[in-house]
């Protein structure tokens, strides 16, 4: 695990990784994967500073792609690690990456949205210190059905 770099993902790179990152959302096995290549090389406010990607010799292990939603807050859209390096940190060290450039940045809030049935996710920000500030019915998709939780950590927190 130690040789798997983080790196802060640039336009190019996202060009270069999108298949293997479009790979490891199609491993999921909880929801349906409605992204395509364009979702993940799109410019979006702030992609470019606070998105990370594990990468070791070419490979895509894990990822975590953001945006800044305001002034205040980043907004995380994916995060996944690749089903081969589950539970070795690698989760935790794409979030502590992201906070400390948002530290840089004075960025105040992070926020996400999960579905409440996607249980190992669900626990696993909570106990990353993250709180859900709201509930709502989601089915206006069809391959997103469900509860979803509005998720957010206040940077002025300790974990
Ligand atoms: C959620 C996800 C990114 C976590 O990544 P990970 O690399 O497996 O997690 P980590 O190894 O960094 O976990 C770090 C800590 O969380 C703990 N942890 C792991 N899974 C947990 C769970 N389900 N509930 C509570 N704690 C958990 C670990 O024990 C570890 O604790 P420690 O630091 O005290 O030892 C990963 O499970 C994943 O990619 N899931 C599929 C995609 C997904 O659901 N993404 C989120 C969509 S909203």
């Amino acid at each position: 695990m130690n040789n798997i770099e983080l790196i802060t993902l640039s336009k190019d790179g996202a060009i270069f990784y999108s298949d293997q990152i479009i790979d490891i959302l199609d491993s999921d096995t909880i929801v349906s994967n409605p992204w395509t290549r364009q979702n993940v090389e799109i410019d979006l406010p702030g992609k470019w500073r606070y998105s990370s990607i594990a990468v070791s010799e070419d490979k895509v292990h894990g990822f975590c792609i953001c945006s800044r939603k305001d002034l205040a807050t980043v907004h995380i859209h994916k995060i996944y690690v690749h089903p081969l390096f589950l539970g070795y940190g690698l989760g935790k060290r794409l979030i502590a990456k992201m906070i400390d450039v948002c530290m840089c940045d004075e960025i105040t809030n992070i926020s996400l949205y999960t579905f409440i049935s996607r249980k190992t996710a669900y626990n696993w920000y909570l106990k990353l210190g993250f709180e859900v500030s709201k509930t709502l019915d989601f089915n206006t998709r069809a391959f997103m059905i469900g509860k979803v939780a509005i998720i957010k950590r206040n940077l002025g927190e300790t974990n």
